[in-house]
């Protein structure tokens, strides 16, 4: 593989799907039409739609992409430019230097340590969701995603913005759900028109509004009593109020409030629920499952040193990432002509990588769709391509909260399945769609008891 910048001008283009090819499932199902495309293409196709998409799905053409020419390919998509709309010029969005700057400020926010210091919150709203379950055991059906999200937001929110989120949670979720979008619906790209007054528009301004009214609520309220504290509101408030000229100004830090709150609840909720559904459906990897926690915390929730004592527990989410990715596929524009195995990227070029197809390619993932978390062993994982698996990403712009989410999502995996037997609904159809994250299209509905 090499990269040889403008040199490669003489090279052929990728394989080309014939234009506007399967287009009608671009909607709703983006996810299986690229990863049909890569199944009967290859590893880097040209999908020639009313933008044309080049798809890499090979982890040495990925590479370069996210790691070691990573300056060569901006988030100046479509795809980004329509989160913006809601996330404005935070981490996830922004670019450039002033990214750099941005991302270097709230690094040491995410620091394992103070990270595993979340551990005694997340197990608290993690108890108080159980007891909640409590008065619903024996019959009633639960939306296990919605009661996901729920936990999850309400962990974003009380580990990294104190109790300020916590009496506007319902609303916030609410108005969050506006946002999530496939970006290639077209009401999401009519947002970028948002001048023009369409249903969808109407109702995404009013959202937009709601909610930095709230946002910057929560900044003024917290200024007031005075930000000492240590959660990343206060650290925000800080930067601020810096004299160095590094500070940012209000409007970045409700753009990085907003996006922490979008990019921290759904992806980990998704995670969860999948998870939850993939147990149901492995009766064998439940059983093991839960005897490794019974045996290692003996009905107590797990802390955070105790996970390093429970590889089973991490292997299980990591498989279940593989087959349900949440972030299901990573947009960049290439700013320069490249070249990957002789074949010519062009500048200015729409690159996808679809970790959802990635994660099934059958040279890196035998049998790839079932659903064998023995693959994440240790001792099986040597020698695996690094850029095969990639749920959050790689390289500099990996995302920031991956260490939070691993805890979370075992912290609560190991309370509730030492707790609850959770059984999904039967005769529930179980389909996935892909709006900014992979979910489950109607839902996932469950009954719990107690174990
Ligand atoms: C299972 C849960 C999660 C998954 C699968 C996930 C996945 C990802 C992926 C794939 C990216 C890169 C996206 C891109 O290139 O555009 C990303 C970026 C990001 N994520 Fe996550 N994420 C998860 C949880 C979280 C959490 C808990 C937080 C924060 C509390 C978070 C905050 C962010 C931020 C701020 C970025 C942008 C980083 C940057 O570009 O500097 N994520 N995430």
């Amino acid at each position: 593989m090499s990269m040889t910048g403008s040199r490669a001008g003489a090279r052929p283009d990728p394989p080309s799907t014939p234009r506007f090819h399967q287009i009608r499932h671009l909607g709703d199902e983006p996810h299986e039409l690229l990863y049909g495309l890569l199944r009967t293409y290859g590893d880097f196709v040209r999908w020639r739609g009313f933008q044309d998409v080049y798809l890499v799905n090979h982890p040495d053409f990925i590479r370069p992409v996210l790691s070691r020419d990573y300056s060569h390919f901006s988030k100046r998509t479509i795809d980004y430019r329509v989160l913006a709309q809601v996330m404005g010029n935070g981490l996830v969005t922004n670019d450039g230097p002033h990214w750099v700057r941005q991302r270097r400020l709230m690094q040491p926010m995410f620091s394992n340590h103070r990270i595993e210091s979340f551990d005694g919150r997340i197990n608290a709203l993690t108890a108080s969701l159980m007891n909640e379950w409590e008065t619903r055991v024996g019959g009633e059906t639960l939306r296990i995603d919605r009661e996901m999200g729920r936990l999850t937001f309400g962990i974003v929110g009380a580990t990294l913005f104190g109790s300020d989120l916590e009496r506007h949670a319902g609303e916030v979720a609410e108005i969050l759900e506006v946002a999530n979008l496939n970006p290639f619906e077209p009401r999401a790209l009519m947002t970028l028109c948002s001048w023009v007054p369409t249903p969808h528009n109407l109702k995404w301004r009013h959202a937009v509004r709601r909610l930095d009214r709230i946002v910057y609520g929560m900044i003024d309220a917290r200024r007031q009593r005075g930000a000492g504290g240590d959660d990343i509101l206060d650290h925000l408030i800080r930067a601020l109020g810096e004299e160095s000229g590094e500070g940012m100004d209000e409007r970045q830090m409700r753009d990085e409030v907003v996006t922490l709150m979008l990019a921290g609840h759904e992806t980990s909720a998704n995670a969860l629920a999948w998870t939850l559904y993939l147990l149901d459906r492995h009766p064998d990897v439940q059983a093991r499952l839960a005897e490794s926690l019974t045996e290692t915390l003996n009905g107590a929730p797990a802390n955070a040193g105790d996970l390093s004592r429970l590889p089973y527990l991490k292997q299980v989410v990591q498989e279940s990432m593989r087959l349900y990715p949440p972030v299901w596929s990573y947009a960049r524009r290439s700013e320069q002509e490249e070249e990957f195995e002789g074949y010519r990227l062009p500048a200015g070029a729409y690159v996808a990588v679809v970790p959802y197809a990635l994660h099934r390619h059958p040279k890196f993932w035998p049998d790839p769709e079932r659903f064998e978390p023995d693959r994440f062993d240790p001792d099986r994982g040597e020698g695996r391509h690094p850029y095969s698996y990639l749920p959050f990403a790689a390289g500099p712009r990996t995302c920031i909260g991956a260490g939070m989410a691993m805890l979370e999502t075992q912290l609560v995996l190991a309370q509730i399945l030492q707790s609850f037997r959770v059984r999904i609904v039967p005769d529930h159809p179980i389909e996935t769609t892909a709006k900014v994250t992979l979910r489950p299209r109607h839902g996932i509905l469950a009954t719990v008891s107690r174990r």
